[in-house]
């Protein structure tokens, strides 16, 4: 090293699967990183480049860090690929076969991505579930982190695999979705079949998502360290069992938190980083502004199509108070149509306000301009609001939202803890199923019903959360709200794991 070198900040490679909930949670890790002078190269597919280029400000945040890069590459899929639904999981072969030799090229090609400014990689921060990433890192000697976007719950239960398929407690007939689980050390107490991870739902011990999910979540060892985005008040008992596999585990989140609180001690701006696919329909905010507190259901079910923003229903006027709710399943989500009838009437006839998050191409074989959705849009304007895609971070933190009908993604989780609001939990898949497990079970800040969807029993949820036992989950959602806010603030759990792990990356280069 030259003695202009020997001055230069780390450099890491961070690199996420490239879909929303990822690319949210690793865009905060990023910054985080940035604002203790690191160097970041942030791989990104060419697909969510473009998006994020396009519906976001997150070039202008970061072009105010002189050591941050964008570097983009192809996830390996057909640009009309819907990446949506299961057929998400088409990205984890393809960036396997297609982006992983790419990757590799490029990494060669471009020295490690070094300049006279920049130190070639000294450490690679790759998604969990991005093998390839630790190969390469793996064969050059270069230091592996492995960040995993899901909760230390899943992650653990997922690392229970062989054990679970040993006991003979997944994967052959007989199971009854009720039966209690005895091989997730931990969790023997209160985890079902039902909500073990979906992939353990298969019909054989050999059928491939079970195994991938498994080998992907066991090659996490070869990692020198590996960073959860969660807190030690909210998992600590999963992490400590986690730690007798890999030694060095940095918990440093909710990442989104963690993200505004040193902001607010380096910066005058700490503004939501938005990493959004799809543009943010802000006009939800005025509607929900103008709400009574705590009176709004907020419904999404998260974020992997591409839709282009548009505002689907006008305000409802003159609803009674305290009675909306927050609906969103998150990008990946798809409902069928009688599915989404259920939710409508369940949510309409529970008489409370709610804010829905649909995005136009959520709903399978459905046409946006087909009948159902003029009947839904009609029958909405009665009760809430609709918008394609919302600013959820600064939606859960308005005083209207009293709940959040979600798809447990645990982005939207963490940022539903934060934000001290109880939630309705509809997984999806995936992970999804631990979630909403632990938010009825273990944290009793929500209701999960999951394996559901019957208008009665929505609309008994809505009135159970918004109304009869309102005040008993507030109660408990304040309190773990706080716990996450002082995990974040000075001399907090995950405050100080971020400042070991700074350490950590620094200590690489000596
Ligand atoms: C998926 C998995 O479900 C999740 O468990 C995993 O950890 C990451 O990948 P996704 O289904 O999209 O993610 O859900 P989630 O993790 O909740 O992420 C969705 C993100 O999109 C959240 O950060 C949420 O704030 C954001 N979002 C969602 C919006 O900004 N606006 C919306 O309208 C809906």
């Amino acid at each position: 090293m030259d003695s202009q070198g020997a001055t230069l900040p780390p450099h890491v490679l961070i690199f996420p699967v490239p879909i929303q909930g990822h690319v949210n949670s690793m865009l905060k890790l990023a910054e985080l990183l940035c604002l203790s002078g690191l160097d970041i190269t942030f791989m990104v597919s060419d697909f969510s480049h473009a998006r994020l280029l396009k519906h976001t400000t997150v070039v202008s945040r970061f072009n105010q860090y002189p050591g941050f890069r964008f570097q983009s590459i192809t996830d390996g899929l057909p640009a009309d690929h819907p990446r949506v639904g299961e057929q998400v999981m088409d990205i984890l072969s393809s960036t396997k076969n297609i982006t992983a030799p790419l990757f590799k090229q490029m990494m060669i090609e471009k020295n490690l991505f070094a300049s006279e400014t920049r130190r070639s990689i000294t450490c690679i921060i790759a998604d969990g579930v991005l093998t390839f990433a630790g190969d390469f890192a793996e064969e050059k000697g270069i230091p592996l982190i492995y960040f995993r976007t899901i909760s230390a719950s899943s992650f653990w239960a997922y690392f229970c695999i062989p054990e679970l398929i040993e006991a003979g407690e997944i994967s052959h007939e007989g199971i009854g979705m009720d039966q209690i689980v005895k091989s997730v050390p931990g969790m023997e107490g209160f985890l079902r079949f039902r909500d073990l991870p979906s992939f353990c739902r298969a019909k054989d011990i050999n059928e491939p998502k079970l195994r991938i999910a498994e080998s992907v979540t066991r090659q996490t060892t070869r990692a020198q360290a590996a960073i959860f985005n969660t807190f030690e008040d909210l998992e600590r008992p999963t992490v400590s069992l986690i730690r007798k596999h890999i030694p060095k585990v940095f918990t440093i989140g909710p990442n989104h938190s963690h993200l505004k609180s040193r902001l607010a001690k380096t910066k005058a701006d700490n503004s939501v980083l938005s990493g959004s696919f799809w543009a943010e329909d802000r006009s939800c905010l005025d509607w929900l502004n103008a709400q009574p507190p705590k009176s709004v259901i907020y419904v999404s079910f998260g974020s992997i199509t591409a839709v282009t923003i548009e505002q689907l229903l006008e305000f409802w006027h003159g609803l009674p108070p305290k009675s909306v709710i927050y609906v969103s399943f998150g990008s990946i989500t798809v409902v069928s149509r009688e599915q989404l009838l259920e939710f409508w009437h369940g949510l309409v006839n529970s008489g409370q306000r709610f804010l829905w998050v649909m995005r136009p191409d959520s709903v399978l074989g459905e046409d946006r301009k087909d009948q159902t959705l003029i009947e839904l849009e009609e029958g909405t304007k009665a009760r809430g609001y609709m918008v394609g895609w919302a600013p959820q971070e600064e939606v859960l933190n308005l005083e209207a939202v009293g709940g959040f009908l979600t798809h447990s993604g645990w982005n939207s989780t963490l940022e539903s803890i934060v934000a001290g609001v109880p939630m309705i939990c509809w997984p999806y898949f995936g992970d999804q199923t631990i979630n909403s497990r632990f938010v009825s079970e273990v944290w009793k800040i929500g209701l999960d019903m999951k394996d559901t969807c019957d208008r009665k029993i929505i609309e008994r949820a809505v009135r159970e959360l918004m109304e009869e036992r309102k005040d008993e989950f507030l109660e408990r959602s304040k309190n773990l709200a706080k716990l996450a806010r002082k995990a974040v603030s000075e001399g907090g759990s995950s405050y100080n794991n971020l400042d070991a792990l700074i350490d950590y990356i620094k200590s690489m280069i000596i």
